[in-house]
């Protein structure tokens, strides 16, 4: 097999087999293939796509490109939960104790943030203290005692995957849905659950702009997921707005915290009790969606979500007097208020523009390399639909260092478009595909 003849057979918009896929990933993934002839392979893709077929024989490839973890020692049915990641996305921190508290296993890897805010790991790491490596018999030890552990990427999963994504990155090819869809399945189904749970963002703030874009995004994991025999559910939530109120690392923690306590923002609770019902679906709970829900709200009622969360954070060395002391986390050196110019409804906060705000003030990383100051961020004082007069409160920034100062504020303001009709508060859940 010669990979100049698999480029023109894509290029002539012919199928790749089995094969032909597992040549590929196995001779780039050990260097054999060179760089050059893969971006030419993925534009390739990019134009004349791949069927199902070729993307679940990619996914395989990916997956089987590393290590798979067995976490077959954990005992029950281990649901793991992705999203495709938005702007103020904490949902993870709010759903695993709550599903925990129902004795539901959660073991979740999670990722590092690029762009935008951080990641949920990097959100952690806000917390004195709190550790994010965890071995895998750590890992699996922690799930069994107390129901709930989450960790940086242990082992080497779908290797294969993180050199043809940094290669998308450059080549302008991430933008096609087999291949997004088969990078986050191989890293998913390497990482050992029994059923996955997927958040697939729709909307300004997401990979995906478009209903139509998102539901076949959706399909095609459902797809290689259940054709894999891992049990998946995908739901597909709005991200045209930034998710809660907080976005930036301390910030999204005592959001966090407050949700746990009961005070969490309307549409990530809407959104965290919807996932919640199908990770416990998942995971066999027979019940009703509506008995879950009930279930699900109880675990806050009666603090046994808040408690599952105190026990985490005290089996990762994490401090749980942030529980009752917020001013433990990092904090901003000053704030800034961003007030309306103008009387009217919120009728979109386009949560782009508003995660950009937060990286440059060094909530986010631009490459790889850069660290992340955990005290700065923007906090929204309103939502869509809401109300506002002119000079009210429209968002409060935390900044750290000056420099970047001026824009962000403009940014944050240029965010809000206000206008003088109603705006109607709508679901965050548009659809849940199984
Ligand atoms: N996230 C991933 O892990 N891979 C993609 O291709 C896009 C988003």
């Amino acid at each position: 097999m010669r990979m100049i003849d698999l480029i023109a057979k894509k290029r002539d918009g012919l199928p790749l087999e089995k094969e032909e896929i597992d040549f590929i990933i196995k001779g780039f993934t050990c260097g054999e293939i060179p760089d050059y002839q893969m971006s030419s392979l993925l534009m390739a893709i990019y134009f004349n796509k791949m069927n199902e077929e070729e993307t679940i024989n990619l996914t395989m490839s990916m997956r089987d490109s590393g290590d798979i973890l067995d976490l077959s020692s954990i005992k029950g049915i281990k649901v793991d939960k992705h999203s495709t990641g938005g702007v103020g996305d904490k949902t993870t921190l709010v759903l695993m104790p709550m599903v925990a508290a129902l004795n539901i296993p959660c073991a979740k890897m999670s990722g590092r943030g690029l762009g935008h805010t951080g990641g949920t790991i990097d959100k952690m790491e806000s917390i004195p203290g709190f550790t994010t490596s965890l071995s895998l018999d750590e890992f699996t030890k922690q799930v069994n005692e107390i129901g709930l552990a989450i960790t940086g990427q242990t082992g080497n999963l779908a290797p294969a995957d993180k050199k043809i994504y940094a290669l998308r990155d450059a080549s302008a090819t991430v933008e096609n849905i087999s291949l997004i869809a088969s990078s986050i399945m191989s890293k998913k189904l390497a990482s050992g659950a029994d059923a996955i749970c997927l958040d697939v963002k729709v909307g300004s703030g997401a990979f995906m702009k478009t209903m139509e874009d998102a539901t076949k995004l959706a399909k095609l994991m459902v797809k290689i997921g259940n054709s894999l025999n891992k049990k998946t559910i995908a739901v597909i939530s709005e991200m045209d707005e930034p998710l809660g109120m907080a976005v930036g690392n301390s910030l999204e923690i005592i959001e966090v915290i407050e949700a746990l306590k009961g005070r969490g923002p309307k549409d990530l609770m809407e959104l965290v009790m919807c996932l919640g019902t199908q990770m416990c679906k998942c995971a066999g709970l027979n019940k009703s969606d509506n008995e879950i829900k009930r279930m699900l709200e109880e675990s806050i009622a009666n603090g046994s979500a808040l408690n599952k969360f105190r026990e985490f954070l005290n089996a990762q060395d994490g401090n749980v007097d942030v529980i009752n002391d917020y001013s433990i986390l990092p904090t901003a050196k000053s704030k800034y208020e961003v007030k309306s110019v103008k009387e009217g409804c919120i009728k979109h906060i386009k949560a782009d523009v508003i995660g950009h705000a937060s990286m440059i003030l060094g909530g986010g990383r631009e490459k790889k390399e850069d660290s992340i100051d955990f005290g700065v961020g923007v906090v929204l004082n309103k939502k869509r639909g809401d109300y506002c007069k002119k000079g009210e409160l429209l968002a409060t920034v935390y900044v750290n260092d000056e420099k970047n100062k001026e824009q962000a504020l403009s940014e944050v303001l240029s965010a809000f478009t206000i206008v003088n009709h109603e705006v109607l508060k709508e679901s965050m859940i548009k659809k849940i595909i199984e």
